[in-house]
C-alpha cells in the first residue's frame, strides 16, 4: 500500500505543532488582554470556527500579537505565520497590516489545501478587528476599516 502523503507543507506542520504568539490558556489571555491596545473576535461562517487576537501598538507599529483560535490546523498555522510577520523587525506598521491579505499569509506557508483557504482569512480578519477596535478606542474613527463589521 502506498504511504498516505501529508496534505500540508513542512512550514504549516511547524507553526502547527509550534504555533508562536499563542495563547495558551485563559489565564495567559487574560493577563496579555490587561495591556492589550486592541482586541478582535471573528468566526468563519463556513465552518464555525473561531480566532481572537489581541495587539499592541506603539508609534503606530504592531509590537505584539498574541492569538487563541477554537480553528484547525490551517488556522493555527496561518494565525501563527501572520503573528511573525506583523511583529518581524520592531512590528509591522499599522497601513501595511491592513495590506496584508490571506494570499500573502498563504505564501509565506508555501501554500494550503484550497479547501482551507478560509482557514488563513481567520487570522487577518481577527487583526482588522483588533486594528479597529484600537481605532476606537482611540478616537481614530476615520481609520476604521469600513468593509469591517465594527462599530465604536
Ligand atoms: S476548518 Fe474552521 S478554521 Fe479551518
Amino acid at each position: 500500500m502506498a504511504e498516505k502523503k501529508w496534505f500540508y507543507t513542512d512550514i504549516v506542520k511547524e507553526h502547527f505543532f509550534n504555533p508562536r504568539n499563542i495563547l495558551k490558556t485563559d489565564k495567559e489571555a487574560e493577563e496579555f488582554a490587561k495591556h492589550a491596545d486592541g482586541v478582535g473576535e471573528v468566526g468563519s461562517p463556513i465552518c464555525g470556527d473561531v480566532m481572537k487576537l489581541w495587539i499592541k501598538i506603539k508609534d503606530n507599529k504592531i509590537v505584539d500579537c498574541r492569538w487563541q483560535t477554537f480553528g484547525c490546523a490551517s488556522a493555527i498555522a496561518s494565525a501563527s505565520m501572520m503573528s511573525e510577520m506583523v511583529k518581524e523587525n520592531g512590528g509591522m506598521n499599522i497601513e501595511d497590516a491592513l495590506n496584508i491579505t490571506a494570499q500573502d499569509i498563504v505564501k509565506k506557508l508555501e501554500g494550503l489545501p484550497a479547501r482551507k483557504i478560509h482557514c488563513s482569512v481567520l487570522g487577518h480578519k481577527a487583526l482588522r478587528a483588533a486594528l479597529n477596535d484600537y481605532f476606537c478606542k482611540t478616537g481614530q474613527k476615520d481609520r476604521m476599516v469600513k468593509d469591517e463589521k465594527h462599530t465604536c
